[in-house]
């Protein structure tokens, strides 16, 4: 069992009459990559300021690996690195300069070795000695994460940190949060993007409104697409009789077009039936259900827990 990181336990936020966001409960695991997911205004920055403690919680606890923040928010925040809006930097000095300032303000010491490790991690090595308004904007990025890593935080959070960047700068951003889940550090990481999450994540929770409506991990995403198979048959209202003995999950008829969702185990046996049957398979389809389909349905099938 990994341990447990970072979590929230009911949190809400209230301004005035408005509720932000409204019994937020999720936990961040060792290692984890987690997302918060959802439009404009669903709250994702509101919850993220709420675990930093930039806003005030109106209910709630929030705990960094178990050290409760409202107890002891010096030694719960130390654990995280966290990019909340862009990152500031003096633009005439080089990135190496910047970090440096940084680390100075730091509460760890830095050493020039971790300096470096940082830096490569981030692979910024070969531009660091070039000033930051020479930097492209993923450039940029990168070397707010290696601000937010100066001081070796167990948790990075990170609020939309692929706005802007192009399909290769958000590759490589990929490439990075994976390197750091690999070597042990979690991320929390907010993203109105569906694929962007998708690509990125092992688990993440979908924020509407101000409220959490699921948590959904990236296995069980692709473990249920694979449950659902698109059929075309020479008789689609004998074949879909017959398969109703499989108890699916889904049947869906539409002239010979059948879609169906059942326990993977059971697939062989649409096809004996068929033939049993002299019902003419003539189209069989792993049906991948994307998580754009998935989040859809969540968020609109009325299924709101
Ligand atoms: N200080 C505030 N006073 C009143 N309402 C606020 C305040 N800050 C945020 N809100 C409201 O709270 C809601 C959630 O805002 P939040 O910034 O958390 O959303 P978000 O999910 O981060 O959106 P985005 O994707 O646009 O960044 C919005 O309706 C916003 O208008
Ligand atoms: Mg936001």
């Amino acid at each position: 069992m990994k341990a447990t990181v970072l979590q929230l336990d009911q949190v809400s936020k209230k301004i005035g009459k408005k509720t932000l966001v409204e019994n937020i409960s999720f936990d961040v695991k060792q290692g984890e990559v987690f997302g918060l997911l959802g439009p404009n205004g669903a709250g994702k920055t509101t919850i993220i300021r709420s675990i930093v403690g930039l806003i005030n919680r109106t209910t709630g606890k929030v705990h960094i690996n178990g050290i409760d923040i409202d107890q002891d928010f010096k030694g719960a925040i130390k654990d995280i690195g966290a990019i909340i809006e862009n990152p500031e930097f003096y633009m005439y000095m080089s990135g190496l300069d910047n970090l440096k300032q940084f680390a100075r303000m730091s509460r760890k010491t830095v050493t020039d070795e971790e300096l470096a490790r940082i830096i490569e991690r981030v692979k910024l090595t070969h531009a660091i000695q070039q000033k930051v308004k020479t930097y492209s904007l993923g450039m940029r990025q990168r070397l707010g994460v290696a601000q937010a890593l100066l001081h070796s935080p167990a948790l990075l959070i990170l609020d939309e940190p692929t706005n802007g960047l192009d399909p290769q700068g958000m590759a490589e951003f990929r490439d990075l949060i994976r390197e750091l889940a690999h070597s042990g550090t979690s991320v929390l990481i907010s993203s109105h993007l569906l694929s962007e999450i998708q690509q990125i994540t092992d688990r993440f929770a979908i924020i509407n409104q101000g409220k959490l409506t699921h948590i959904e991990s990236m296995s069980d995403l692709t473990l249920s697409a694979h449950h659902k198979y698109r059929l075309v048959v020479s008789d689609g209202q004998k074949a879909a009789s017959l398969l109703a003995q499989l108890e699916p999950e889904q049947l869906i008829i539409d002239g010979n077009t059948l879609e169906i969702a059942l326990d993977a185990e059971l697939v062989p046996q649409i096809a004996k039936l068929l033939v049993h049957s002299e019902i003419d398979l003539l189209e069989m389809a792993l049906h991948q259900a994307s998580l754009e389909e998935r989040f859809l349905t969540l968020t609109n099938g009325g299924d709101t827990k």
